[in-house]
């Protein structure tokens, strides 16, 4: 035990990553860790197997990897499992995407072969776009939550994981808003039971890892296990949950620019977000339903970063538009266009351009393996409920409810580098240097 009081249980034993949504991210991960487990490629994007953590002070020179400091799963005792409404096996699934190159892929071929997708639990009236036959049924959507325990059980066991995670890689579903079902517990059980058409699938999944006490966390921005029933459950059953959307490509470059120009009290009059992608996702995202709720994400990220209110002269009038266009020739790789109308000393203005041409897959896929890693060690340090260093990872933070969610990349990364030191015992950096007398945690 530190002495903070926690005690972080050792990562022995396997860790399953369940996967809801077998497509271009999901399989990219998944032969992503395949390659770097032979040494064909390294794990570039990821913070817990690239990244370092500066402990105590600088004269002490104590830099280790993360993945040395704190007890995470090593990717050699990774599994994989996963649901999908398509009945492609994962390298199928890959080869449709279209990410990684055939040569590749041929290299991992056997291990995503083995990945075969569990029948989704589906329902077209909250992906317009997707039509498909691979789908669970049942009387209620209380039966197809206990299916999806029963195969979170099957597949633990049959991995001989000793722990599971579930990360949301599915599609984005259409956008809704919090309904009085979501309210508790209760009454969204009985919504369960009632098949309440507010209950999406992916509330289904998340209410399904809850109730196994398997951390969840939601890659896309459809609500999921951000209501208060299912916050309720996390916290009652003592399991972590993150979300909501994985922060790549356009949001990531917008959160690495704002809190630039804010820091300078630079004036923004006017940033224009458009892109252009072709692959289902982007489809999908071509549903006004399922565009919406993906706006709804982009959009949020500035005005918390910006805070309008406490510097009106610098942001009270910023016209901010996010587009997103569905154009197949691009497949996965995503143009985004940023222009971004700044103005400076005695109001000047000026401008920045940002094409930036992504890879959403594989921007997003490095996400996915620190998610799993992060929560399962969450679980282990009896952390429970909204996991707010995470947001780091996240377009669209979960935060308790009262609180606003943290936007700045920055701010967000010192949030997870202590939360780390603090779970080893270490002393939290503020940077103050020598004009402290004694190191504590920041108040940004
Ligand atoms: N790639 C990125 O950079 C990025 C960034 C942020 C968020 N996301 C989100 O991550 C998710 C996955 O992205 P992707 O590019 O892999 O999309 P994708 O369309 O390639 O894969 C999604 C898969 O989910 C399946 N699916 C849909 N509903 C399902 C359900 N109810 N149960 C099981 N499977 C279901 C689809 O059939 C599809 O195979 C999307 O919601 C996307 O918006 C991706």
């Amino acid at each position: 035990m530190t002495d903070k009081g926690f005690t972080v249980q050792p990562a022995d034993g396997g860790l399953i990553v369940l996967l809801p949504g077998l497509g271009a991210v999901s399989t990219t991960f998944i032969a992503g860790i395949h390659a770097i487990r032979k040494g064909l490629a390294a794990p570039v994007g990821s913070v817990t197997q690239m990244g370092t953590i500066r402990l105590g002070k600088r004269t002490e020179g104590r830099t280790p990897l993360i993945r040395d400091f704190v007890p995470i799963v090593p990717i050699e005792n990774l599994s994989f499992a996963g649901w999908d409404l398509f009945e492609d096996d994962a390298y199928t699934a890959a080869q449709k995407a279209g990410v990684l190159e055939p040569a590749l892929l041929d290299q991992v071929r056997e291990e995503l072969e083995a990945v075969r997708p569990m029948p989704a639990v589906f329902d077209r009236d909250f992906v317009k776009k997707l039509d498909g036959s691979y789908v669970k049924s049942g009387a209620t959507k209380m039966d197809l939550a206990d299916q999806l325990i029963e195969d979170i059980e099957r597949s633990r066991e049959a991995s001989g994981a000793a722990r599971a995670v579930m990360i949301w890689c599915g599609s984005t579903e259409t956008f809704l808003a919090e309904a009085p079902v979501h309210r508790d517990l209760e009454t969204f059980e009985a919504g369960l039971r009632n098949n309440s058409p507010d209950i999406a699938p992916s509330m289904i999944y998340a209410y399904a890892a809850l109730k196994c006490g398997v951390p969840y966390a939601n890659g896309a921005p459809n609500l999921s296990a951000d209501i208060p029933a299912l916050r309720e459950l996390a916290s009652a059953n003592g399991v972590p949950v993150g979300g909501k959307d994985f922060k790549t490509g356009q949001t990531l470059m917008k959160t690495i620019l704002a809190p630039g120009l804010k820091a300078r009290m630079l004036g923004l009059s006017g940033w224009f977000s458009t892109n252009i992608l072709g692959n289902r996702d982007g489809e999908v995202l071509d549903d006004p339903g399922s565009f919406k709720t993906k706006e709804e994400s982009k959009l949020s990220v500035l005005e918390y970063i910006l805070q309008p209110d406490m510097y009106p002269e610098l942001y009270g009038d910023l016209y901010h538009k996010v587009r997103i266009n569905y154009y197949p020739p691009r497949r996965d790789n995503k143009e985004g266009w940023d222009n971004i109308d700044i103005f400076g000393w005695l109001g000047y203005e000026m401008q920045i351009k940002v094409d930036f041409l992504c890879r959403d897959s594989i921007l997003a896929a490095p996400l996915v393996l620190d998610l799993a890693l992060f929560l399962d060690l969450a679980s282990r340090a009896g952390l429970r409920g909204i996991q707010e260093w995470l947001s780091f990872f996240f377009k669209s933070p979960m935060s308790p409810p009262g609180v606003y969610p943290e936007h700045d990349l920055f701010i967000q990364r010192k949030k997870l580098t202590n939360t780390l030191r603090y779970l080893m015992g270490e002393e939290v950096i503020s940077h103050l240097g020598e004009y402290t007398l004694e190191t504590r945690e920041t108040s940004d």
